[in-house]
């Protein structure tokens, strides 16, 4: 199959990170189906609408999906919710909706998605985090346990969707970052990170790519963190 036939599907490619990643793979050639909730995707990629959060979402997805491509070589899952909960403020709501939308959903995206996988032995990269994917994180108890949650996720699915299917994580430090840091609370967490920066969304997109055309590579979490997860504290 030449290059640019491959087709790509990113969840949450409306905004931030999700959006240069799906840019990036279509500079290097797939073909993109754009998911979004909210923010509809710009420029010229297909755009699909979905509420991942739900229980019937993904095969939503699915469904509109296979109305408008034959293919699927690889599946991207950025969709998430990111909050910062105290203990306190934790009640089974505020769980249940990290768990939902940023574990349950990619296990409901794979199982939606592997008919056609298999056929075109294409592979996933679910999109974990270091805070809480590798390392925990005071604050954030939902949002880290949804995102170790994804981990292991990611290695079950590994054997299960084998040999047709690869499945990987990316596991980002900060690439971007969330709205309301002020300046010097970002110069505070850069310092903690061993190479003295934030990353970027172009470094998570080497590492998606990378793992789209990694053979031989099955069940990895690929940190990109510039080393945080290594010096101590997350938050
Ligand atoms: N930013 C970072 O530095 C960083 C670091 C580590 C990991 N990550 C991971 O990277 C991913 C993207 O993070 P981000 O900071 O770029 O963006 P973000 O602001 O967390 O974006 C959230 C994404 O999830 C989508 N979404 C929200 N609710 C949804 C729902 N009910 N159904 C379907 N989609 C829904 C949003 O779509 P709409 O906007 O269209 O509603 C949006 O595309 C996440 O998985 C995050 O955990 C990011």
């Amino acid at each position: 199959m030449p290059r640019g036939h491959r087709v790509a599907l990113v969840t949450g490619a409306g905004v931030r990170v999700g959006l240069a990643i799906a840019r990036d793979l279509e500079r290097n050639g797939f073909r993109v189906a754009a998911h979004y909730h909210s923010h509809r995707p710009p420029g010229r990629m297909v755009a699909l609408q979905a509420d991942l959060a739900a229980p019937e979402g993904a095969d939503a997805l699915a469904r509109a999906f296979r109305a408008r491509f034959r293919r699927l070589d690889l599946l991207v899952c950025f969709a998430a919710g990111f909050e910062a909960r105290p203990l306190d403020q934790t009640d089974a709501g505020a769980f249940d909706s990290q768990m939902d939308l940023n574990a349950r959903a990619p296990l409901l995206l794979a199982r939606a998605f592997a008919p056609l996988l298999r056929r075109c032995h294409g592979s996933i990269v679910n999109v974990a985090d270091v805070g809480g994917g590798m390392v925990p994180w005071a604050g954030y108890s939902a949002y880290a346990a949804s995102k170790a949650a994804l981990v292991r996720l990611t290695e079950c699915l590994a054997l299960e969707l084998a040999p047709e299917v690869r499945v990987n994580a990316v596991a980002p430090g900060t690439v971007l970052w969330p709205d309301g840091y002020s300046a010097q609370r970002r110069r505070e967490l850069a310092r903690r990170i061993p190479l003295r920066r934030a990353g970027t969304p172009l470094d998570v997109a080497e590492a998606v790519r990378y793992l789209a055309g990694a053979a031989f590579v099955t069940g990895a979490v690929l940190p990109v963190d510039g080393g945080r997860r290594l010096s101590g504290r997350i938050g």
